[in-house]
């Protein structure tokens, strides 16, 4: 068992949900049930994957971590501090944990205000944690940033527009890291960029983990992206946390019905097994979060529910060394 200290984060029963209108004459409240209690808990220095189809909650769950978005309930340890506790009402000061956890996103372009120069981009961060005294010192912090992160310092003054994808996202991992943080999510911060400068990225952001000692939440919708980076890997679908577990461990003896219909879909390196290897197909589509299955959130895709599927919860159990699922067959198994 690894000991509590070399927990960075620790959340308990997370739930995510968003208000959104019903259609309709006499429309009432709805909610998506975007993350429904999650738990788990992150290492420092280790690079956490998160997988699942696009919508399963994925980035909902990594923003509310470091509270981007306000947990409906639950409760988030930071390395052992409590804050957010939806039962203790606490009120945690955040301006110093917003130092501590960033966030690198998916689409670079979005994500950079198209007014500012890229050395205010930066520079922001540097201003609202009061991290530079004097003008001076603040341009060589962001030059320090650019350089880091394989920019020029001529970069400062240009404008988002000016840059390719796969710059903008290096603006992006910059701003990421002008506050020296411990962990960052990083919600699939390749999936928009051209394919010959993914890895790139990818080697970057690695080297800056072994520099900096970081901790990372890697979010990607596709398994073979973060297969090869991550210590350990979780999976989700529709909002629940399926299956958690050391990465090789999980890519090659997955337990839940999940992951080992996902893992059936990514191709093998060597041809000839792929060839002979069967692929499970679900059926049906994903059901909607705004009314998801009761019992197992999976059973309407499961090939193996039974009755109890229909009713019950499973609970998130560990059935091997650190190897996590949530599954009645698996229970029952033993
Ligand atoms: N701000 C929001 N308001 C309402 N629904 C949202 C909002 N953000 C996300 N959702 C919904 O929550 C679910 C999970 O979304 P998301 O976390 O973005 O999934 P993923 O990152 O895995 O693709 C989806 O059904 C999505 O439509
Ligand atoms: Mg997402």
């Amino acid at each position: 068992m690894t000991q509590t200290k070399d927990k960075l984060i620790e959340i308990t029963d997370l739930k995510k949900y968003f208000a959104v209108k019903g259609s309709g004459l006499l429309a009432r409240r709805q909610y998506v049930q975007a993350v429904e209690s999650v738990s788990f808990a992150i290492y420092r220095g280790e690079t956490l994957g998160l997988v699942g189809e696009s919508g399963c909650g994925k980035s909902t769950l990594g923003r509310a971590i470091i509270r981007l978005h306000e947990p409906t309930s639950g409760r988030i340890v930071y390395d052992g501090t409590t804050i957010y506790d939806s039962d203790a009402r606490i009120a945690v000061p955040m301006l110093p944990y917003r130092r501590k956890m960033q966030i690198i996103f998916q689409d670079p372009s979005a994500s950079l205000d198209p007014r500012m120069t890229v050395g205010e981009i930066v520079g922001e961060a540097l201003d609202i944690h009061k991290i530079c005294s004097g003008k001076a010192q603040r341009r060589e912090r962001i030059n320090q940033l650019l350089d880091q992160v394989g920019l020029n310092t001529e970069h400062a003054n240009r404008f988002p527009h000016e840059f390719s994808g796969g710059q903008q996202q290096r603006v992006g991992i910059a701003r990421a890291l002008a506050v020296n943080p411990e962990f960052i999510v990083c919600d699939e911060p390749i999936s928009a960029l051209d394919v010959s400068i993914q890895s790139q990225v990818v080697n970057m952001l690695e080297d800056l983990q072994q520099e900096m000692g970081l901790t990372y939440l890697f979010i990607a919708h596709d398994i073979s992206v973060v297969r090869h980076i991550s210590n350990r890997i979780g999976v989700m679908y529709l909002g629940n946390l399926v299956e958690l577990s050391e990465s090789y461990e999980l890519c090659n003896h997955p337990i839940h019905p999940y992951t080992q219909t996902l893992l059936s879909a990514v191709p093998l390196p060597d041809p000839e097994k792929n060839k002979t290897r069967q692929r499970i197909l679900l059926e049906g589509d994903i059901p909607s979060p705004i009314h998801p299955p009761e019992g197992c959130r999976f059973h309407t895709r499961c090939p193996y529910a039974t009755e109890k599927c229909r009713r019950e919860t499973p609970a998130f159990r560990e059935y091997g060394p650190g190897h996590f699922a949530a599954c009645h067959m698996l229970e029952a198994k033993g």
